[in-house]
């Protein structure tokens, strides 16, 4: 690969894996069984990545394993989502790239719902921080957390350079979290992981006292969070996550330092996370990370024969195969006589928000995601956070907890 015999963007792919495992002193490279690519929208490729894929596109490049995509800016459905036209040919621009070369067209951060899907132990090139903390310590798959191009890299070549999380003595704890408060809503989860990654940006958790169902929309809403205030890898939960069996097994016999969660540490995060003083609320975003049809379904549930205030965007974010199921089943219909929009292929965070606020002119939002409660406000948006409950009663009312 790296005489070039397999193609300019190959031999270029193979240059950065062996400069990646020359600097981060690698024992080898590995094969990866899948890929899944964070430099996928306007935002993050921007105008040089948006040539360089075009560049690999047309050099006939194509990718030799499963590579899925993470969101991009906008619903490539049609659903207006504010965004410019500029940003929307742009954003095909991008995604036709990708496909010709053979990826999934599924831009969405849960690739493990739409096919990407490794199993415990082997080894995958995945970014999107929230989709490498599941894949990590849920799935027990193994993967840095790639840039794009790197990740562009593997799925050219097949490779990655074997460091970091991919090397078993990377992957055990270097602190004991203990829950001590009964965690219910995905909010409290991301609530948890937030405060813990606030205060251990790097740590790499192993908690104790979560609930024995953890629900997969639980254990993303953690992902994701850990991923947000910090730039955490992965977590063990100890009989929940396969390397966790035991806190032994997690800790590897190790005392470590332990931090305690409970009501009062709880309580403090949501508060500094709700940090909207308007009452009034404007848009609603719920699916951060991208949701399921089960959770789509709780949200039917609770929309089912009630109206959106007409004051109020609620946006629903899944992928765009969840998008088609709901739609197949029935359910989508219940959302849209509700008022609710559910989108697919991009969200609040990676899409071009400062457009969508100009031409939608939302002020005063609201989020059940701990992850986009921080973001937003750093888009220009005030934001409240909650529990789903609460969200839906203020895409409702108008009002945030009235
Ligand atoms: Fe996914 Fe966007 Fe949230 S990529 S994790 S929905 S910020």
């Amino acid at each position: 690969m790296l005489d070039g015999e397999q193609g300019e963007p190959v031999r270029q792919g193979m240059e950065i894996i062996v400069q990646l495992a020359d600097f981060w002193e690698a024992p080898g490279l590995i094969p990866v069984r899948g890929v899944h690519m964070p430099g996928a929208s306007v935002k993050t490729a921007r105008r040089a990545g948006r040539k360089y894929i075009r560049w690999c596109a047309d050099s006939g490049a194509w990718f030799v394993t499963t590579t899925t995509l993470n969101p991009g800016a906008t619903d490539l459905t049609g659903i207006d989502v504010g965004v410019s036209q500029t940003t929307t040919d742009q954003q095909v621009e991008i995604t036709e790239s990708y496909k010709r070369m053979g990826a999934i067209e599924c831009h969405t951060c849960t690739p493990y719902l739409v096919g990407n899907l490794p199993r415990f132990g082997e080894h995958v090139a995945w970014g999107e921080s929230s989709a490498v903390v599941f894949s990590n310590s849920v799935l027990g798959a193994r993967t840095n957390r790639e840039g794009g191009p790197a990740a562009l890299a593997s799925a050219l070549t097949g490779f990655t350079a074997g460091y970091g999380m991919h090397l078993k003595k990377n992957r055990m704890a270097s602190i004991h979290v203990s829950i001590e408060y009964p965690l219910s809503d995905p909010s409290e989860f991301g609530a948890a992981g937030y405060c813990l990654a606030k205060q251990y940006p790097d740590a790499l958790p192993v908690f104790t006292g979560l609930p024995e169902q953890c629900s997969m929309i639980s254990m993303r809403a953690l992902s994701a969070a850990l991923a947000s205030s910090g730039s955490i890898s992965m977590f063990h939960a100890v009989g929940l996550t396969p390397e966790a069996l035991t806190l032994e097994m997690a800790t590897g016999n190790r005392k470590l330092e332990k931090l305690m969660i409970g009501e009062k540490e709880l309580k403090e995060t949501i508060a500094f996370l709700d940090r909207n003083d308007l009452s009034d609320v404007d848009s609603v975003f719920i699916g951060c990370p991208h949701m399921d049809f089960e959770e789509v379904m709780h949200l039917g549930k609770l929309l089912s024969g009630k109206k959106v205030s007409s004051n109020v965007a609620l946006w629903l974010y899944a992928a765009n195969s969840i998008w088609s199921s709901c739609e197949r089943s029935g359910l989508n219909q219940v959302l849209r006589d509700s008022g609710a929009v559910l989108v697919s292929d991009t969200c609040p965070n990676i899409t071009i928000f400062k457009e969508v606020i100009e031409s939608k002119g939302f002020k005063s939002g609201a989020t059940n995601s701990a992850k986009l409660a921080h973001y937003l406000p750093s888009w220009g948006l005030k934001t409240h956070f909650g529990s789903t409950e609460d969200c839906i009663e203020a895409a409702i009312t108008g009002k945030w907890r009235v």
